[in-house]
């Protein structure tokens, strides 16, 4: 037998009803918060992500699927979804439509990773890129829809944010930090040393111990921000607070990726039950667009994991709504198939979940499966019920019955 490939998941058939759930909401967001989707392909020119997601970065030098197809070209899986979304930005010339523009997607990642719980090597994003704005309220207005999304689902996690400031602040904390480090650098595993020479802000993210204890006491971005960028994060934490936003300051955040400026932002849960807490993340990136060849344009966005948020909820015991349930199950006694068969697609047709008798089964048995998949109503249709147009809908899970008119069927199943 051929084995599923490390690091990958089916969506088996019980759990589909799940996704199609995240659909639904992220359908329901779409009218919200007037977003387009965006749909980007699966593979991109490796070069795209070398120079978006950052070359200091562990995606880029670590993870990445990376293929020379048979025309000789550089390709790789997409290990996120900023960087498509933004060359598409380019290369469609959406910077001519009306801005801010907000696209959404949802997408398959793949990361090279060490699989374990929530952390897999093809996973799925919802991501969000509002493009064109610069604003304090841009930044509001992206942390405010990831947090609508997650309450669809009944949870609130903590939003850690952090202030990476303007490219002067950036550039002042790296050396800040550079000057920091060169002391304990002999000292620290070999990817934070070429981290030092690459870009110092990524050994604060780094998961070897010896890394983390030198860099607790490490300078803190804030030490070093400009009157500007500080009014502006004060500002920012004002409209959460307004908006009655479950966040956090944490000087210590930096992403994983390279094209943030400014604002950063995780949502994390806070109890680490579950092994890998980032539920997702996200943060303004206002170069990102020039440095891949567009005119500059500023953007914040944010990416959720789809698998991460499901198995989260599986942890906490909250269950994901579901539409896959069946209303009815028409019982058939009776050898008129042209009679039973019109009756289920009268249901049908007033958009009642209907499943019918395909395989030939005993009364007893068609009720047995009818439970098992979990139908609200049996109604039996025997010919006598044809020939008068009434019928016995009993519910299963109390079991009381009632006799009813045809042309009062579909009001009773509604209401
Ligand atoms: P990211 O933090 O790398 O950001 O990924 C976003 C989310 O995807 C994570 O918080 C996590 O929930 C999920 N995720 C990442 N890697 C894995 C994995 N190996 N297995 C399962 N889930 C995973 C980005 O990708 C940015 N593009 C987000 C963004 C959009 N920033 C601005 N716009």
């Amino acid at each position: 037998m051929i084995n599923i490939p490390k690091g990958t998941k089916d969506i088996l058939p019980f759990d589909s009803y799940k996704w199609q759930e995240v659909r639904r909401v992220v359908t329901t967001l779409k009218h919200k918060y007037n977003l387009h989707e965006i749909i980007t392909p699966v593979f991109e020119h490796t070069e795209l992500f070398v120079r978006g997601v950052g070359n200091s970065t562990d995606i880029v030098n670590k993870e990445m699927y990376t293929f020379t197809d048979k025309g000789g070209r550089s390709l790789t899986l997409k290990p996120e979804g900023t960087a498509g979304v933004a060359r598409s930005f380019i290369e469609n010339s959406l910077f001519n439509e009306t801005l801010p523009l907000k696209l959404y997607y949802i997408s398959p990642c793949f990361r090279y990773e060490k699989p374990q719980a929530g952390r897999l090597r093809q996973h799925n994003q919802f991501g969000c890129e509002m493009f064109g704005a610069d604003s304090v309220e841009a930044d509001a207005e992206a942390i405010m829809l990831a947090c609508d999304f997650y309450k669809s689902f009944g949870i609130n996690p903590t939003v850690l944010i952090n202030n990476l400031g303007c490219t002067e602040c950036r550039e002042k904390y790296k050396q800040v930090l550079k000057q920091y480090f060169e002391p304990k650098i002999d000292n620290m595993c070999e990817d934070c040393k070429k981290r030092f020479e690459t870009n110092p802000l990524r050994i604060l993210d780094c998961k070897v111990d010896i890394c983390k204890e030198q860099a607790v006491n490490a300078p803190k971005i804030t030490d070093v921000l400009c009157a500007e960028c500080k009014t502006r994060f004060e500002t920012l934490k004002q409209l959460l607070t307004s908006m009655d936003v479950n966040y956090k300051f944490d000087p210590m955040l930096v992403r994983g990726l390279d094209y943030y400026t400014n604002l950063i932002f995780e949502f994390i849960d806070e109890d680490k039950k579950l092994g890998q807490n980032a539920l997702g993340g996200g943060g303004r990136y206002n170069n990102l667009v020039e440095e891949l060849g567009g005119k500059p344009t500023p953007v914040v966005g944010f990416g959720i994991g789809i698998e991460r948020l499901l198995l989260y909820l599986e942890n906490k015991g909250i269950a994901v709504n579901n539409s896959d349930e069946v209303t009815v199950y028409v019982a058939s006694v009776t050898d008129n198939i042209t009679e039973v068969i019109k009756f289920v697609k009268y249901l049908r047709d007033n958009n009642i979940a209907t499943e019918h008798n395909i395989s030939n089964r005993s009364l007893k048995a068609q009720f047995k499966y009818a439970d098992k998949i979990g139908a609200k109503f049996v109604i039996t249709v025997g010919d006598n019920e044809l020939s008068s147009e009434t019928f016995a809908v009993k519910e299963l899970a109390t079991g009381r019955q009632e006799i009813i008119k045809k042309q009062e069927i579909i009001k009773f199943l509604l209401g």
